[in-house]
């Protein structure tokens, strides 16, 4: 039984504020142990945890791993190369008998938007999206939301930037109803070809065109990865162009805030998105994120599964 007001946490979107600062609350205390020389605590003991990834990660497989582990729950990793995927097994059957193995959670990430409900509707078990498509990436928005109160305090009334390609960013959707709910001011940067048709989705945030005005007053910036495929999908025409208009560079910072956060979900694009010198730079809090990505599926992972203790 969740502790939260959410039986999974498939997206960010309807979400409460409740939950969602019951979610960072509960992190900084796990964010603390992550600092003790023993790092590991008896939480979820007993609990079986498979990470299902059907796309390529670094981070977000490795950080939920490490969270399972540190939270004492049992860790399957299922990668689509080397499974009966590959000999045309389907996602429901691949589901069925991953479940008939007494499985509690299923961690998934897949390039089709809404698989993680498709689960979440045909399981008992607790699913956690660790990115479907262009969808959501609500862990990612999380630990982003986490990293700029650890900085800042808190959100309502901060501003934040996010620049890049909004159009197919899960992280951008989930970061936008996670912020907004919580009560940040959010501006969407990005070249007209890949912001999102439907603008009125989007109805309580700004959108600039301008980079240099974006950021001028930001307390944040998040730098998107860009999907260098879109220019074979004639969505751009050189990545030249793309960091000419809309890089975070020295030049374009030279007017922001001088406090002003560096973010980015990775993995990087050095000299497209963001320059070196300022994703290595004094204001950038790139690998704080990653830090505190363990500490916030900790928490996902133990609210989820109703904070349940081995004793
Ligand atoms: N931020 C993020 O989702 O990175 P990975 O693709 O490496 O998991």
């Amino acid at each position: 039984m969740s502790a939260l007001a959410t039986k999974h946490l498939l997206g960010l979107r309807g979400v409460s504020q409740s939950d969602i600062m019951t979610i960072l609350d509960t992190a900084r205390q796990f964010r603390d142990i992550l600092d003790r020389p023993v790092k590991k605590v008896p939480s979820l003991r007993g609990l079986t945890v498979v990470n299902l990834f059907f796309e390529n990660s670094t981070r977000t497989r490795t950080s939920f791993e490490l969270a399972e582990k540190r939270l004492s729950a049992d860790t399957i990793n299922f990668a689509t190369s080397g499974s009966s995927v590959q000999k045309g097994e389907s996602l429901l059957d691949t589901l069925r008998n991953i479940e008939a193995m007494k499985i509690d959670v299923v961690v998934v990430r897949h390039k089709g938007t809404g698989v993680p409900k498709f689960l979440a509707d045909n399981s008992n078990a607790i699913i956690l999206n660790a990115g479907d498509g262009a969808n959501e990436h609500p862990t990612q928005a999380l630990l982003d939301m986490f990293t700029i109160e650890q900085k800042l305090g808190s959100l309502a009334g901060k501003r934040i930037t996010i620049v890049g390609d909004i159009r197919h960013s899960r992280v951008a959707r989930s970061n936008i109803w996670g912020m907004t709910t919580l009560g940040a001011h959010v501006t969407l940067c990005g070249p007209s070809t890949l912001l999102p048709r439907n603008r009125e989705y989007f109805p309580n945030v700004t959108w600039e065109s301008d980079v240099r005005r974006a950021v001028h007053d930001a307390d944040a910036v998040i730098a998107l990865r860009l999907q260098k495929e879109r220019m074979e999908d004639s969505l751009l025409p050189s990545l030249r162009e793309y960091r000419n208009f809309f890089g975070i560079t020295h030049d374009v910072l030279e007017k922001a805030k001088k406090s002003v956060l560096i973010m980015h979900p990775g993995p990087i694009n050095r000299g497209v998105e963001l320059d070196s010198e300022i994703a290595d730079g004094a204001n950038s809090v790139i690998l704080e994120q990653v830090t505190n990505g363990v500490a916030i599926r900790m928490s996902a992972l133990y609210l989820l599964s109703g904070g349940r203790a081995s004793e």
